[in-house]
């Protein structure tokens, strides 16, 4: 493991005029991409590429949206497609204006609405009313991207860059990638099957798998990020924790075994349900998934393919937490910690080494799991990425759908924090999923990557699998 002791700049800004200023402060063990990169053309070959992929990727992902289709938010926790664009073009300028001199801010109205929660750049936009704002309009906000893709990318060719600069910088291509996913939940929300992606391929069709599980021994098992590339600080430090033997199942949980559960009365019975998850089920009348309907007694999704009759073989997508652990509940089972799904992801019991990925080092590539740039825009079926499976014989844990675990989201011990008001300000009422999406970009997932969100929402692509104990 490559670790090295860095300043990172820690947002303590003191406002001039327009001008945001950043303190330099604080020291933390990170470890952070490429610290080799000394020369312009190492900087050029892996900063500014990974920035132009990243660039390139947003922008075909709105390619094809008509000019409403930018403004609308038809959802408080969506949205609107123009203001992904230009938040996450935003964080690019809040970089340069950290760490370039004399930087004067583009425009104190763009500030304020594109700025998410961030309280140390003024007070944000309410995020719920951001479909409410006709201006700045998509034609401003596509110009501010491209002008703010010129200047970054000027300064990636140009300037030999420090490394704090350079974590920076890679952190906000890693913000904008997280965002790309979240412009896809929204896309679904706000069009379903009327968006019509640039790419898409088939959905590949497995044979029909059994659901079963896998023991693993427990004992001392060291968690957390263990590369030399680009990790988030919530996945620092690793650290042992003590497991006990568990069972894990083989494949998340499918639409066919989650619908055992409706059809057994899950949804009416307080006993499988935490008491928030059944006020829950109560006040807002959940008795299914999000985007599932009953129609002539036929359980229907509706999602990027279309209004469609629930496929039995795919992973459960879009329940809450609450819905996960009832269900594990009703089954017998239990959600497994996020140290159980790590272990069962990464370990390899032979050489007792762990990996970045279930399969090995190697990044992840469309041979072995459904991420983003698979381009299916769907679940598949379970078994359909037998390339993909762990040490153990787990399979799709990286891609299809986030995987809710019980255990809550905040720091390993010894945390320290990387960026103000980033990760660790939501250290309170979330829990951790592991494993990405259809939805994920593949450089923004790994066996160590952590995921958080509430217990009770579920307009993400999440499902789970389920642990036992021995
Ligand atoms: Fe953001």
């Amino acid at each position: 493991m490559v670790a090295k002791t860095i300043d990172l700049l820690v947002a303590l800004p003191i406002k001039q005029k327009n001008v945001v200023v950043i303190n330099l402060k604080q020291k933390y063990n990170m470890i952070y991409a490429n610290s080799h990169m000394t020369t312009i053309s190492e900087q050029k070959s892996n900063l500014l590429e990974q920035f132009n992929k990243t660039r390139d990727r947003t922008l075909k992902l709105v390619e094809t949206l008509e000019k409403d289709d930018f403004i609308v938010q038809t959802a408080p926790f969506m949205s609107p497609p123009k203001w992904h664009l230009g938040h996450v073009s935003w964080l690019f300028e809040i970089v340069m204006s950290k760490t370039t001199k004399n930087y004067k801010i583009y425009s104190q109205e763009f500030n304020e609405y594109l700025n998410s929660y961030y309280h140390q750049f003024g007070e944000p936009h309410d995020k719920d009313k951001r479909g409410t704002a006709t201006r700045p309009t998509i034609d401003q906000i596509l110009e501010y991207f491209h002008m703010i893709s010129q200047n970054v990318a000027d300064i990636l060719q140009n300037e030999l860059l420090d490394d704090k600069t350079k974590q920076l910088y890679f952190m906000a291509i890693h913000h904008e990638c997280q965002h790309q996913e979240l412009l896809v939940y929204d896309l679904q929300h706000l069009l379903a099957s009327r968006y019509r992606p640039i790419t898409t391929n088939p959905l590949p069709t497995p044979s029909k798998q059994e659901p079963k599980s896998v023991k693993i021994d427990g004992g001392l098992y060291s968690m957390g990020y263990s590369g030399n590339q680009y990790c988030y600080d919530i996945e620092l430090p690793e650290h042992k924790v003590y497991l006990n033997d568990y069972k894990i199942d083989v494949f998340p949980i499918t639409n066919g075994q989650y619908i055992e559960f409706m059809e057994d009365g899950g949804y009416n019975n307080f006993r499988y349900w935490l008491s928030d998850g059944w006020d829950k089920v109560q006040n807002d009348k959940w008795n299914a998934p999000m985007y599932w309907e009953k129609v002539d007694g036929v359980w229907m999704t509706n999602d990027f393919l279309g209004k469609r009759k629930v496929n039995p073989n795919e992973s459960v997508c879009h329940v809450s937490f609450y819905e996960a652990d009832a269900y594990s509940k009703w089954a017998g089972k239990r959600l497994p910690t996020e140290a159980e799904w790590e272990k069962a992801a990464c370990w390899d019991e032979k050489t007792q080494t762990k990996t970045i990925f279930p399969w090995g080092d190697k990044q992840p590539d469309i041979n072995r799991a459904n991420l983003l740039e698979s381009y299916l825009w769907n679940c598949t079926e379970i078994g359909a990425y037998p390339n993909g499976k762990s040490h153990y014989g787990c399979q799709q844990m990286i891609g299809d759908v986030w995987e809710w675990t019980s255990s809550e989201f905040t720091g390993y011990p010894g945390f320290k924090s990387g960026f103000s008001e980033y990760n660790d300000k939501w250290f309170a009422n979330q829990k951790v999923l592991r494993g990405g999406s259809f939805g994920t970009p593949s450089i923004s997932v790994r066996g160590s990557y952590r995921n958080f969100f509430r217990l009770d929402e579920r307009w993400l692509f999440s499902g789970f699998r389920c642990a036992e104990d021995i």
